[in-house]
């Protein structure tokens, strides 16, 4: 390993998925149950520095400005494991990161975090991976994070082998990708408070206990099909219809789990029934929700800042944000 490839700094950006992930096949190389299909969303970041130093001990992280223990610091360090299995370094490291959006934006996520800190920590040690090995490392951290090193349209496949060689997440080109077609996620933020129940968490409570997670599994080829296909004819409504109903299968086998698992408010209800008017008054806007709260909303350029508004007319929405399509994750320093 070279002195300049000891540190380097990665961002990338946060996802959100329209045919939804939910359930693993192998717990312990984070292999999904599904395929999912997801959109890069521009503008929510997180900035990763690592650096491998053989002054440290031990692995130490600062998240948001704050030095971090526990289970934040504990999920760096068996990553990081990987990553130095891989490089052959036993090097402890520094971890720096910072999303450039408000926790209280209520879309902090593991997915930009991992996906920055896979890009970050692989070119740190002096590895060189592309990008299907990269997602595939990114899925070790979070199933989420694999579909963030990519822009645009992502599909994760959920592969067969037992492995996981054939899980890895790729960038949906075909006709341009998202950015030429003028697509637009808008968040209606309807809470400050933590979520609940963690997606890792309620994922395996569902699998384990909902009588309906078979029938949840079931939907996904033939919507990730749907997707596919919608996304090559830039069919928006046809695209809207399958992220609506992928978000609310997975909530239904997640409602149905004993005890259920429950990540609605009456907000997020109020914010369903309002993109539901919206429709019928001729809007394009599709509605999804993930493990948490908030509103999200699928609809195009042209319509993005009314759907904003309507949404944020909604009571007890608290704010709206209105995002284009991301770009990949990048090497921002230390590209050695
Ligand atoms: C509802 O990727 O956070 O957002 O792999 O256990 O870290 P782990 O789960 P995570 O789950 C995301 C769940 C979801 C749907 C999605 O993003 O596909």
């Amino acid at each position: 390993m070279t002195r300049a490839a000891h540190r380097a700094v990665a961002e990338a950006n946060t996802n959100i998925a329209l045919v939804k992930y939910w359930g693993k096949r192998d717990a312990r190389l984070n292999l999904p149950a599904v395929g999912s299909l997801s959109l890069t969303l521009d503008g929510l970041a997180t900035r990763t520095e690592v650096r491998f130093d053989a002054a440290l001990g031990s692995d130490a992280l600062s998240l948001n400005g704050q030095p971090a223990s526990g289970t934040p610091l504990s999920r760096v360090t068996q990553f990081l494991d990987l990553v130095r299995a891989r490089a052959g370094i036993a090097l402890k490291a520094q971890v720096v990161s910072a999303n450039n959006f408000p926790t209280a934006a209520g879309l902090a996520s593991s997915a930009s975090a991992f996906a920055a800190l896979a890009l970050a920590s692989t070119r740190a040690a002096g590895l060189t991976l592309d990008g299907r090995e990269l997602s595939q490392l990114a899925r070790r951290g979070s199933g989420s994070a694999a579909r963030s090193l990519y822009g645009g349209f992502v599909h994760l496949h959920r592969g067969t082998r037992d492995d996981g060689a054939d899980c890895y997440a790729e960038p949906i080109t075909e006709n341009g990708g998202a950015e030429a077609w003028g697509v637009r996620l808008v968040v209606a933020v309807t809470s400050d408070g933590q979520k609940e129940t963690l997606s890792t968490d309620g994922m395996r409570h569902t699998a384990e206990t909902s009588p309906y997670y078979a029938e949840w599994l079931a939907t996904s080829e033939p919507d990730l099909k749907a997707a596919r296909q919608a996304i090559a004819a830039r069919d928006l409504e046809a695209l809207g219809t399958v992220t609506e109903r992928s978000c609310l299968s997975m909530h239904a086998s997640a409602m149905a789990a004993r005890p259920a698992v429950v990540y609605f408010l009456g907000a997020t209800i109020d914010g369903y029934r309002a993109v539901q008017a919206m429709r019928r008054a001729g809007l394009p806007a599709w509605f999804t929700c993930d493990a948490g709260p908030h509103v999200k909303a699928l609809t195009d350029a042209a319509h993005a800042d009314e759907v904003a508004a309507r949404l944020a007319a909604v009571p007890c929405v608290l704010r709206t944000l209105v995002c284009a399509p991301g770009q990949a994750a990048r090497i921002v320093e230390g590209d050695a």
